[in-house]
């Protein structure tokens, strides 16, 4: 070959290698929607999608900012001779382009899963080895976001993995969130920000406020439980627009109770963590729908800064959480971990806002800043006076801070 064949042939190499990246500008806030797995597990099919699609617009959560409908486990029938990955003909008979066409119709995005492996943790097919084609299969249909999972991959390198898919999705052409979950096995946080939109930081959650459930070979986790899991202030420095870590998708409206629920969103709030509802939204009911959709609580979750949030420390036994937003407001939240309401004295004075990440404080020796509890929709005072309450079990108490004028 001579030399003129060859500086072509390498930079035709090079221009391949170098084209494929991260789709950018998705997720610019944390994403919001539902997904199949937390109350439907393996049991799902094209009409629960679509009744999910259409209690997602009727119900308000639409308009309050859930945009993806999210398919998980346990779609897929067989590979064809080619190779190509259709849906399960039974439960998915109208095929996935008609069930794509019908979400966007609705004003909504379509979300499809796979895995790095050959087989997913449900026991369909994987990705393994058809990562290309499958991409391009997504795009065809018109899928808008993809989990992709970590079951089956022995001997596989996580990063290199993601980054196949990356890619993949990349070439086929078609801008889908890519969706990171290998459960935090191995440090995503270190890797992941420029191969994909969010990532999984814990093993899977589990409907309960503070318990562990052994499955037998492995364990799912309460919401304390996955709070506590990681080095939150270490994470929080790799979050922002267009990269989250994810602490799972929510539990919400699956059994736990009222308070339960609503210190369970608030503190996925907190922590910008994407909003994805696991339960049923045609039989929704009114307090679910009132936590799911609360606007104030919404907004610290979907501030425009990106910060995710950090514990400020433990007073009378609650844990003070704190959030930097945009135009130097603050959101804060007291979470009361235990079942017995707890009586909170907190004096604002000793307690300044010191974030160095962020580069945000607020010193209310100086500054006076206006409370607006995020629950009660309501202004509740000032950082002048120190706050005396009472906090239920398993609750939370939110507010907004922003600074009054002097
Ligand atoms: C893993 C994931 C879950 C879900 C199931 C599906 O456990 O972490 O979120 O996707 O697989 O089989």
């Amino acid at each position: 070959m001579n030399l003129k064949k060859h500086l072509f042939l390498i930079l035709f190499f090079l221009s391949l290698s170098s084209f494929a990246q991260k789709f950018e500008n998705l997720a610019l806030t944390p994403p919001m929607g539902w997904n199949s797995w937390n109350h439907f597990a393996c049991d799902i099919n094209e009409t629960i999608v679509r009744e999910m699609a259409d209690a997602m617009v009727s119900s308000g959560m639409n308009d309050a900012g859930y945009e993806y409908i999210n398919i998980d486990d346990c779609w897929q029938g067989l590979r064809d001779s080619l190779g190509f990955i259709h849906p399960d003909k039974t439960r998915f008979p109208s095929g996935m382009k008609a069930l794509a066409d019908y979400i966007h119709s609705k004003g909504l995005k379509l979300g499809i899963y796979s895995d790095a492996g050959w087989k997913t943790c449900g026991g369909c097919s994987g990705s393994r080895g058809y990562e290309y084609q499958d991409a391009l299969q997504y795009a065809k249909w018109g899928i808008d976001y993809l989990k992709y999972d970590w079951c089956n991959t022995t001997g596989l390198n996580a990063e290199g993995a993601y980054l196949t898919i990356r890619d993949a999705i990349y070439q086929a052409g078609r801008p889908m969130v890519l969706s990171i979950c290998e459960w935090g096995d191995n440090q995503p946080w270190e890797w992941a920000k420029d191969i994909g939109h969010l990532w999984r930081t814990t093993g899977d959650i589990y409907n309960c406020f503070d318990c562990v459930y052994d499955h037998g070979t492995w364990n799912s986790w309460g919401v304390l439980q996955i709070l506590d899991m990681r080095d939150n202030s270490m994470l929080r420095k790799v979050a922002g627009p267009g990269h989250w870590n994810d602490p799972d998708m929510m539990e919400v409206g699956n059994g736990m109770s009222v308070n339960e629920d609503r210190a369970h969103f608030s503190m996925w709030c907190m922590l910008a963590a994407p909003l994805i509802a696991g339960n049923d939204l045609r039989k929704i009911n009114l307090p679910t729908l009132e936590i799911l959709t609360n606007p104030h609580a919404i907004a610290i979750n979907q501030d425009a800064l990106g910060i995710q949030g950090y514990k400020h420390g433990v007073v009378s036994n609650v844990d003070v959480w704190v959030k930097p937003l945009i135009n130097n407001e603050f959101a804060v939240c007291f979470l009361n971990r235990s079942v017995e309401p707890a009586s909170i004295v907190f004096d604002w004075k000793n307690n300044p806002f010191n974030d160095e990440y962020s580069q945000q404080s607020a010193n209310f020796d100086m500054e006076v800043y206006a409370l607006f509890n995020i629950w009660e929709s309501k202004s509740d005072g000032n950082t002048q006076k120190s706050l005396k309450t009472v906090i239920p079990g398993h609750d939370v108490l939110m507010y907004r801070l922003k600074k009054s004028k002097n």
